[in-house]
């Protein structure tokens, strides 16, 4: 299957490790970086969701307007709204996209950030939220007959909406997590299943996790995986590795001048997480610097493992093939946001994104024939001569 890139949708150039040069919602940026995404050779970009932070659905309004191909991750989370009412922004927003919306369903990892918003439910209780919210969304997407609902969080009746996604049955429910809850939820309820770039090995962990909890719920489907990292790439390998401790040291810099960098953000930086995620991420930080071919850590313990933050360093060939070891693994969607964003979205788009997808086409290609081979021949023994000549990360199941 094709692989997908998925970039970001900032409202400014701020990073990690640079201050913002303008105001928080920079319109001609907001539409620089995503037109930079959609001209390079991306497929979607996220609108990302904070306490502080511009609206993202507008925003995200204004990009699709103006641009004819990218698709839009939105971020959304469930306390800011009501169900039947954010169905119809986002059926709104697929209007005007012309069926480009997938929206990205945040549970929330950090109480005291939530509770910014008048979110005081424990995260237990936000995960049982999130899921019958999405159950609702959904609903409210594709009934055309009123409905009521009886719910623990939420009671309505006779709702029906007017207006209709563009996308049939429903636009693509997307879903982040490392907890046991958020399998739970997101293994029965989304579409895309979003993770933070960790080690293979602890990546297949996930997955497996993810494709169980689907199972639990009695799907016969699993979500498809989006992976999240920071790629640094150079023209050779000593110059990237330089521009990773660069980056690094950049980042401890600006972390050292706290306090604005905190609002800008509208996210706490808590000096030790409360999501899982982020705990996974410093502790395979504290285990080891780098993993397997490019994955390098101190990124991600320099943010105290804030969302995405683990790095892959190397020439555009070695961060290219290491993001093919995780299409490997089961991965679907690539992610990938540098730190400098406008200009790491070209260099990515050009570099790097026409090295994978060539040898995603290769791998699927060969795939194919084996599979018809197979069907000839009427047994597995083609396929398995095939892959016999295949390097073991070339077997993808
Ligand atoms: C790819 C991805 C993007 C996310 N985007 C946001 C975001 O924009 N805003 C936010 O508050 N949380 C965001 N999250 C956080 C999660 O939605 C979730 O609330 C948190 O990871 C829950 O923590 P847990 O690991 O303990 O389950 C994102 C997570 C992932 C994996």
């Amino acid at each position: 299957m094709p692989v997908e890139f998925l970039g970001i949708a900032a409202t400014n150039d701020g990073s990690e490790t640079t201050p913002r040069s303008g105001a928080a919602f920079d319109k001609d940026y907001t539409l620089r970086l995503a037109r930079a995404h959609e001209d390079y050779g991306w497929d979607r970009v996220l609108f990302a969701y904070g306490s502080g932070s511009p609206d993202p659905a507008p925003a995200a309004a204004y990009i699709a307007a103006r641009l004819d191909r990218l698709q839009i991750l939105l971020a959304h989370r469930p306390n800011v709204s009501y169900p039947t009412f954010a169905a119809k922004t986002f059926a709104t927003l697929d209007q005007i996209s012309d069926g480009r919306l997938t929206v990205h369903f945040i549970t929330g990892g950090n109480d005291h950030e939530q509770a910014r918003e008048g979110d005081i439910l424990t995260k237990e209780e936000r995960y049982a939220r999130t899921r019958e919210y999405i159950r609702i969304v959904k609903q409210a997407w594709t009934s055309h007959e009123p409905f009521d609902h009886e719910g623990q969080y939420y009671r309505f009746h006779d709702f029906v909406s007017d207006v209709r996604p563009v996308q049939q049955p429903r636009p693509g429910v997307s879903f982040g997590g490392s907890s046991a809850a958020a399998y739970a939820a997101g293994g029965a309820e989304a579409d895309i299943y979003c993770l933070w770039g960790e080690p293979l090995e602890r990546t297949a962990e996930q997955i497996e996790a993810v494709k169980d909890a689907a199972r639990a719920a009695g799907r016969t489907d699993v979500p498809r995986i989006q992976v999240a990292f920071r790629p640094i790439i150079a023209p050779t390998e000593e110059l990237a590795w330089e521009k990773a401790h660069r980056t690094v040291g950049a980042i401890r810099a600006r972390r050292g001048s706290a306090g604005a960098r905190r609002h800008e953000s509208g996210v706490t930086v808590a000096a030790a997480p409360e999501n899982t995620g982020s705990q996974r991420l410093l502790a395979i930080a504290e285990a080891g610097e780098r993993y397997d071919r490019a994955l390098w850590t101190p990124t991600a313990a320099a943010t105290g493992g804030a969302g995405n933050s683990n790095a892959l360093v190397g020439t555009p060939e070695t961060v290219a093939q290491a993001l093919l070891d995780y299409y490997d693994l089961g991965v679907d969607i690539l992610s990938a946001r540098g730190y400098d964003l406008l200009g790491d979205a070209v260099d990515f788009g050009r570099h790097v994104i026409p090295l994978v997808r060539e040898e995603v086409a290769k791998r699927d290609a060969a795939r194919a024939a084996a599979t018809a081979a197979d069907r000839a021949t009427g047994s597995g023994a083609a396929r398995a001569a095939h892959l016999a000549q295949q390097p073991l990360a070339a077997v993808r199941g």
